[in-house]
């Protein structure tokens, strides 16, 4: 089964799931990876929920956490993967979204797609008569946000009233932490550059659920008595590497010194790949407090649930 009350379950943001099943698929990774303690990182869960299932992987842009946490999460889950990319498929040619996804859809049970434009991503979903899963566009990344919520959630903290600070660039991460503070009530500080605002849109999502979301140019400001702090490349794939751009994102690089502004057991979060020196100091991204490979590793076992969510097999 992969449609629900006759509707097939696309995962192109987080407000496809909703916060119960999102909480559903949190809880369900928490029992999954405690169930699996110890065992190959290849061998099945007992169960094997997705025997028999193929999930068709398709690259429009570079990942390395992504294509691998995918695959490893469809092999712990009894089912296999295929990968695609566009310079060695036919969309690479030209072929168009809605022929890939009307051929992939009588080839394989799912698609992951990543891509630049979300447009392609709900052209696919539009086409498409399996699940189709966001693995990033240029305006969101939901898949890393469920493996962000699992990460803070596993290091002892609640989500509601979390005060989670933002550095940096508005990108596509940011727009799914902004979701997510309003589907679980958390507050987003953001700071950023003048002109490298989140979109809008994003931020009326977040105050709409309830977070207080607070837009400013001052790190320091920002995260004074945080309890998450975050952030990510300046430079997102696809994006010029412009110098006016680093040189306007220099002020709110994580350092020791931002992070003394925030609560003394504040985390620090970072999708990855991570540029040391650049948005994240050396010594902040290697300290205690740095949950940056507990987060990466968390994709396997967030991306299980989002797999199952988007079979059935998970959620209301
Ligand atoms: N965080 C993340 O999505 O990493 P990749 O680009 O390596 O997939
Ligand atoms: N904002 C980054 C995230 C990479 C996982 C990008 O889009 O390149």
């Amino acid at each position: 089964m992969s449609e629900v009350g006759g509707q097939i379950r696309h995962f192109l943001d987080l407000e496809d799931a909703g916060a119960d099943d999102i909480a559903a698929m949190i809880a369900d990774a928490i029992d999954r990876k405690d169930a699996r303690a110890g065992r190959p990182k290849g061998a099945p869960d007992a169960d094997a929920p997705l025997a028999g299932r193929v999930l068709a992987l398709v690259f429009e842009k570079s990942s390395t956490r992504t294509r691998v946490s995918f695959d490893i999460a469809m092999r712990q889950l009894g089912g296999s993967v295929l990968l695609l990319d566009s310079a060695s498929s036919q969309l690479g040619r030209g072929e168009s979204i809605a022929d890939t996804a009307r051929v992939l859809s009588r080839m394989v049970d799912g698609i992951m797609l990543r891509t630049d434009d979300h447009a392609k991503i709900e052209e696919m979903a539009r086409h498409a008569t399996v699940p189709v899963i966001n693995g990033l566009t240029d305006r969101s990344h939901p898949c890393q946000i469920v493996a962000d919520l699992l990460t803070v959630i596993e290091h002892g903290k609640a989500l509601p009233g979390l005060e989670v600070a933002w550095f940096g660039d508005g990108n596509n991460v940011l727009h799914s932490i902004l979701e997510a503070a309003g589907l679980f009530m958390f507050n987003v500080r953001v700071a950023t550059p003048a002109g490298y605002e989140p979109d809008p849109t994003f931020v009326a999502l977040a105050r709409a659920g309830g977070a207080q979301v607070t837009l400013t140019q001052d790190a320091r400001a920002a995260a004074r008595g945080a309890d998450l702090l975050v952030t990510d490349t300046w430079i997102s794939m696809g994006q010029a590497d412009a110098a006016e751009k680093r040189a306007a994102m220099t002020p709110y690089r994580v350092d020791a010194a931002l992070m003394a502004e925030a609560k003394p057991d504040a985390l620090f979060l970072h999708c990855l790949p991570a540029h040391i020196g650049d948005e994240v100091s050396e010594e902040v991204f290697e300290s205690p407090r740095s949950v940056v490979f507990d987060e990466a590793e968390n994709r396997i076992h967030a991306q299980k649930s989002v797999l199952l969510w988007s079979f059935g097999l998970l959620g209301s």
